[in-house]
């Protein structure tokens, strides 16, 4: 295949991501790790699995950034994962460093690419890595309100037993604890949620999807959640692989929108070949945007400690 996706991290987000991609059989998949052996052994392996799995995608695993080179969009999936009991904000500066060390590669490397960061704590790490790369704000991007919003549906599905794909959702704001899950623009073929399910429900279900990470961090207990996150990050990378014009919620640089700026954060964008094509500002109520705008303010602070 002639195109390239580089995945950086071959962790279990990152060879999830090498594996959904390969799957999906649009182009050929680099995955770079500094562990020497495990991206090489999984990117085999995962190569290995194509004349069944149907699929004619190489996957490449190196320790070698500059392979990277030429990739049309980089998914960075490296960093440390939580441990129960951590926020994604305790993993701030450790990962921080190694956005700043994979940032300066991919603007060496692959000058042209997209970035899908998936790298917690999200919202902070896609600001740093668009501050690293210096590359056009439209081109770097968070991923986080996609795996929100299907968690989301899921929990819908499960609680009404209609299919995952009639159901939609949208989740805005920080991937964190102040996330803004928006029952308002969550529905079932179209029917209003509120018109399926109690109050109470609903409200509980949007609670969960907000700690939906923790959730899974808790029984795993080494670490988080990785098939959810790489179908998340793939289904964008999709959007603009094939410019499909999707309307999705992501982590997004605001400069004014639902009057906030100069920071990255989820919000309802449409992706296609040009990345982040445009930011969809919904009318929200009251009680709506000041969850956003406080989830927003909460990130401001943190930036500080990264020295912005
Ligand atoms: C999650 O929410 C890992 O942040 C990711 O599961």
């Amino acid at each position: 295949m002639n195109k390239k996706i580089a995945v950086v991290g071959a962790g279990n987000v990152g060879a999830s991501c090498a594996m959904y991609l390969a799957e999906a059989n649009f182009a050929d998949v680099v995955m770079v790790d500094i562990i020497e052996g495990v991206p090489q052994g999984k990117g085999l392996d995962l190569t290995q699995a194509g004349p069944v799995r149907g699929y004619n995608a190489m996957v490449k695993g190196t320790n070698k950034f500059s392979d990277i080179k030429g990739a049309d969009i980089v998914i960075m999936t490296a960093g440390l994962p939580r441990k129960p009991g951590m926020s994604r904000e305790d993993l701030l500066k450790t990962n921080a460093s190694i956005v700043e060390s994979v940032g300066k590669n991919i603007k060496k490397y692959a000058p042209k690419s997209f970035v899908i960061v998936v790298s917690n704590p999200l919202d902070l790490m896609t600001f740093h890595m668009q501050k690293t790369t210096g590359f056009p704000k439209n081109r770097v991007l968070g991923q986080a309100g996609v795996l929100d919003s299907i968690r989301f549906r899921a929990f819908i599905s499960m609680e009404l037993g209609v299919a995952m794909s009639d159901t939609q959702a949208m989740v805005l704001g920080g991937h964190g604890d102040t996330m803004v899950p928006l029952p308002r623009y969550t529905t079932v073929a179209g029917i209003p949620i509120s018109e399926l399910l109690p109050k109470d429900k609903i409200k509980a279900m949007a609670q969960r999807t907000a700690v939906g990470g923790g959730e899974i961090v808790k029984l795993l207990k080494t670490g988080s959640a990785f098939y959810a996150p790489a179908a998340a990050s793939v289904d964008m990378c999709k959007a603009i692989f094939n410019d499909e014009k999707r309307l999705l919620p992501a982590s997004a640089f605001l400069s004014g929108q639902y009057g906030i700026k100069d920071i990255y954060i989820g919000v309802p964008v449409i992706l296609g070949a040009g990345g982040v094509e445009k930011i969809i500002e919904l009318k929200l109520n009251k009680s709506e945007l000041k969850a956003l705008q406080t989830s927003a303010n909460t990130y401001k602070s943190h930036l500080k400690v990264l020295g912005y």
